[in-house]
């Protein structure tokens, strides 16, 4: 069975709507703790469009469970997240225009800066995951670098699933899944965790929980979305118990 790590960037994201004090991400992340959350993640953006530097700081010493720092591979991200020592760390690509995280990480197209990311952060972190794409390159060149886990990027997974109303008679998804089943594997057998995240909602979650070998989910926007009707804690432990009947 997956842990459920949550995302609570949204959270951030309304309160920087009137650049106001709520909601706070620090209460976010006790009400997900208390919905069954195994780990709190945030992304600390460049331009600090929705989580910024204080919460971070606020986030590592409050947080009852792991915390896993989204950060791009920036020397800047580097030395915040050796002061700030996470329990896990996940480099992900960042462009300023994009609205949320497009595609995976180019591991396998800039080897030696990625590899030189992995060891500045070197102990300082624990876990350091690697946000890519369902590709053969890519896993290998995160091996190379050092990563001790792979985050698969969902998405395409999770667009074909809504195109395809579920229905894995289609091409489109079943391929999607087979994609996230074949990463997976070889991942695992390449020694590192296996993770996966992004566009993943209640609906689409089950077959991507049940992938062989999978380490952590990461959810965000469908579990804010739905807490925004039934309370974080009450979305955070509906998520929860979907991914706990995975066996
Ligand atoms: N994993 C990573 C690396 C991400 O960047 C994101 C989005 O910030 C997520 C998971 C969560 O995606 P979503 O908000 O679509 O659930």
């Amino acid at each position: 069975m997956p842990i459920l790590g949550v995302n609570i960037d949204h959270v951030a994201t309304l309160r920087q709507a009137r650049r106001g004090h709520e909601p706070d991400p620090v209460r976010a992340a006790h009400e997900a703790e208390l919905g069954g959350a195994d780990c709190i993640t945030v992304h600390l953006r460049e331009d600090r469009r929705h989580i910024g530097d204080r919460d971070v700081d606020r986030l590592r010493v409050a947080c009852n469970v792991r915390l896993n720092l989204e950060m791009a591979a920036t020397d800047e991200m580097v030395a915040i997240a050796r002061e700030l020592r996470p329990h896990a760390v996940a480099i992900v690509p960042e462009g300023r225009e994009e609205v949320t995280t497009e595609g995976g990480l180019d591991v396998a197209g800039q080897r030696d800066r990625i590899g030189a990311i992995v060891a500045a952060l070197g102990d300082r972190v624990g876990t350091i995951s690697a946000f890519i794409d369902p590709e053969p390159a890519q896993i290998e060149a995160a091996r190379a670098c050092g990563f001790h886990a792979c985050e698969l990027h969902t998405g395409s997974y999770a667009e074909a699933f809504f195109e395809a109303g579920g229905d894995f008679r289609s091409e489109r998804l079943s391929g999607a899944l087979a994609d996230l089943e074949a990463a997976g594997r070889r991942i695992v057998e390449s020694g590192m965790r296996f993770n996966a995240g992004h566009g993943l909602n209640y609906h689409n979650v089950l077959p991507v929980a049940r992938l062989a070998g999978l380490s952590e989910l990461h959810i965000g926007h469908s579990i804010v979305s739905r807490a925004v009707y039934t309370g974080l804690r009450e979305a955070v432990s509906e998520m929860h118990a979907l991914i706990r009947s995975v066996r």
